[in-house]
């Protein structure tokens, strides 16, 4: 998966967007191989990167590429769903999921369970990047607008989208968790 460029693009184009700071606590649901995890450890130096995927194949991939970080004691992936999320000791800062929210069950209610663990002001990012046969701009802007909506029953404000002109087109949704 990640030794596609458009991957690679992607999930370094969404973490660009959510302005990681070097103390945040950053949390990625879906973390697949690790692109994503890699660049926010990159810019959370004084943070916690941590991630969740259900699958094994990918947790070993994504432990490969970030395994100096990992042994830093910056990263910390586990393989579990995201609706079975361990506790956090302390609120995050920011949540990204790329190419995941359309996998999870009762996406809605994982978005409210998410929405607890941030810090008021706290940031999310969901993106789409449809991999359907013949997905073209309409159907991201489709999923766009899909996340947009589940992001504001979950009760995150302030939704904007973004789009990097790949083809198709990804969409990055980002919302703020209200003070
Ligand atoms: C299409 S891949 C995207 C991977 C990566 N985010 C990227 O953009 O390259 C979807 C990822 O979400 C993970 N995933 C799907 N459902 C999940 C769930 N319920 N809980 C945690 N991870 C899940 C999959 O295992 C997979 O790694």
């Amino acid at each position: 998966m990640a030794h596609r460029g458009s991957n690679r693009r992607r999930n370094r184009w969404v973490v660009s967007l959510l302005d990681v700071r070097p103390t945040d606590r950053v949390l990625e649901i879906g973390f697949g191989p690790g692109v994503a995890i890699a660049e926010l450890a990159r810019r959370a130096t004084a943070g916690r990167v941590y991630g969740v995927d259900h699958s094994d194949v990918m947790l070993r991939q994504a432990t490969k590429r970030n395994k100096a970080a990992i042994r830093a004691g910056r990263v910390e992936l586990l393989c579990t769903s995201v609706d079975r999320l361990p506790p956090f000791d302390d609120p995050l800062d920011a949540i990204v999921a790329v190419n995941s929210a359309g996998f999870w069950p009762d996406p809605a209610e994982r978005l409210r369970e998410l929405r607890a663990l941030l810090r008021p002001g706290g940031r999310i990012a969901l993106a789409s990047q449809p991999r359907c046969p013949g997905a073209t701009a309409d159907t991201t802007a489709q999923a766009a607008q899909e996340l947009r909506d589940l992001l504001t029953r979950a009760g995150f404000v302030q939704p904007h989208t973004e789009t990097l002109a790949l083809n198709p087109p990804v969409a990055c949704v980002l919302a703020t968790n209200p003070h």
